[in-house]
């Protein structure tokens, strides 16, 4: 007995039960140079299949682990299981083809439930290799994607130089984003931050995000997504969109929250395509700080002119119920407020208590409008242009 009582004793006080599945325990090396993929595979099995007695698994600090692009996949045991990143992890600096590089992710997730990967680490894309490559950038990998990964917590880390977006979640319900910073040249070709696409249910909380691209993009088949207390800049803005490619783009119940802009090139925007279908409705933008946003509240129903065809203007995306309140700030250019909408025309566009002001002093802002319904209330620049409801 007393045999059995030590051992659960010092089993306790070592948290033996709670002990985390650790990478260098399986042999991960973790010295920048040596590709620790296979191991990464082998630990992923292990607590994916629940049998190491412990639903963490660790990367520890101080090292820096090599990963070519790898799928983690699901459905795993546990719907529980944690990645604590401490340490970084880096992508080599030459993939090519044949590395796995044209999947076009490098961390992918796929069907894993209940996953929460947090801590202090660094994910580093390794992304300067990949801009300048080539011109459609077609292969770049996108840093950190989630597919079919309902129950999903990022909380902690950082991620870099993603080649391509730094975080997809696709097709995935219940997600919290918190605390994450997300950083890479204002100059980087489609560094988004996050990219949410067909997936509800989703907050994302205190993170900042400086890019290439959109800051988020909130894209088909996406509903119910909270974002507070994001500060975005370098980046695109908040979009909603690029929506209207497919048939039958969705997005609705978006709420934006105490968010700010700082030098990014768009603020509060909704994009879509000519010629498309679905909707994006039930869109709110409130307590938006701005400094030097180049168009701090822009629908743009336009978008992308290279793919502009003059004929296609009997369908569009319809956008309605769409508010943008409580806008301090300034604007880099002087149209801070564009609403151009289809022929299909905006609904029920509410533009409240918004004071934009130019960040050239002297300067007036203005505000222009195509197709827009909709109300303006105590509103600098005055949105005139909206036509009655
Ligand atoms: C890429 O670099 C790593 C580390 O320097 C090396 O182990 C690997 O063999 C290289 N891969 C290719 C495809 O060149
Ligand atoms: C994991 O699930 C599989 C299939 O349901 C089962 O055979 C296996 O015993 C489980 N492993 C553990 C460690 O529970
Ligand atoms: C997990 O726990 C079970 C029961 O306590 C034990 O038999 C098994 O050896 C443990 N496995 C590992 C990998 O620690
Ligand atoms: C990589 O593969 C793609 C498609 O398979 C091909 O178009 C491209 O030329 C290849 N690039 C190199 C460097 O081999
Ligand atoms: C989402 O995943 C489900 C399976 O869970 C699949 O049936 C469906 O086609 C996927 N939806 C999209 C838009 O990819
Ligand atoms: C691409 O290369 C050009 C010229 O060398 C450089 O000025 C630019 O900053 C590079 N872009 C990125 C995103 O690294
Ligand atoms: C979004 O915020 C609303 C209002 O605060 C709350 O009722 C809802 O549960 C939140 N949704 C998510 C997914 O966090
Ligand atoms: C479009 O998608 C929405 C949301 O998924 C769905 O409710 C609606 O029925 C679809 N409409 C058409 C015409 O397919
Ligand atoms: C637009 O429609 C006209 C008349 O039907 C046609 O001649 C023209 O080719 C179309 N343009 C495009 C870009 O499809
Ligand atoms: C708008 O903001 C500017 C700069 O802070 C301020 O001077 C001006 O009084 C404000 N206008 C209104 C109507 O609140
Ligand atoms: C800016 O607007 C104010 C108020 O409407 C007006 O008095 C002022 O002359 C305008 N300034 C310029 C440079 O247009
Ligand atoms: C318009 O703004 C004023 C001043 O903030 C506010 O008291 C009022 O409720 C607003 N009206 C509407 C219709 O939103």
């Amino acid at each position: 007995m007393d045999g059995w009582f030590t051992l659960i004793v010092i089993g306790l006080a070592f948290g033996y039960g709670e002990s985390n599945l650790n990478v260098v325990e399986f042999g991960a090396i973790g010295d920048g140079q040596t590709d620790d993929s296979e191991i990464f595979l082998e630990a992923w099995s292990t607590l994916c299949e629940g049998g190491g007695n412990s639903s963490t698994l660790l990367i520890p600090a101080g090292k820096s682990f090599l990963l070519k692009p790898l799928t983690f996949k699901g459905p795993c045991n546990s719907t529980a299981m944690a990645i604590q990143i401490e340490g970084n992890i880096v992508a080599p600096k030459n993939f090519s083809n044949g590395t796995g590089c044209e999947s076009g992710r490098w961390l992918n997730f796929l069907k894993v439930k209940g996953l929460t990967i947090k801590g202090k680490g660094q994910i580093n894309g390794s992304g300067r290799v990949w801009w300048n490559r080539t011109a459609t950038h077609q292969f770049n990998n996108n840093s950190l994607y989630f597919e079919r990964c309902d129950n999903l917590q990022l909380d902690g880390f950082t991620s870099i130089d993603s080649p391509k977006m730094h975080i997809t979640v696709d097709n995935s319900t219940n997600i919290s984003i918190s605390n994450l910073h997300l950083n890479a040249p204002e100059n980087s070709p489609n560094t988004d931050g996050i990219d949410i696409s067909d997936s509800s249910q989703v907050n994302i909380q205190n993170t900042f995000i400086g890019t290439g691209d959109d800051c988020i993009a909130i894209k088909k088949g996406s509903s119910y997504i909270n974002i507070t207390h994001v500060a975005c800049g370098p980046g695109h803005g908040i979009s909603i969109g690029s929506l209207g490619k497919g048939v039958n783009d969705t997005v609705e119940e978006v709420h934006v929250r105490n968010c700010s802009f700082n030098g990014s090139t768009n603020g509060a925007r909704i994009k879509t395509f000519k010629g498309g279908s679905g909707y994006a409705r039930a869109i709110t933008f409130e307590h938006i700080t701005l400094s030097m946003t180049k168009f701090p509240i822009i629908i743009d129903q336009e978008y992308n002119s290279s793919m502009y065809d003059a004929n296609k203007t009997a369908t569009a995306v319809k956008v309605s119920d769409v508010t943008f309140r409580n806008f301090r700030g300034t604007s880099a250019t002087l149209e801070a407020i564009k609403l151009v909408c289809s022929d299909v025309e905006c609904i029920n566009i509410v533009i409240d208590n918004v004071n934009i002001t130019s960040a050239v002093a002297g300067k007036n802002v203005t505000s222009s409008c195509k197709n827009a319904r909709g109300i303006a209330n105590a509103t600098v620049p005055p949105v005139s242009c909206l036509i009655d409801n």
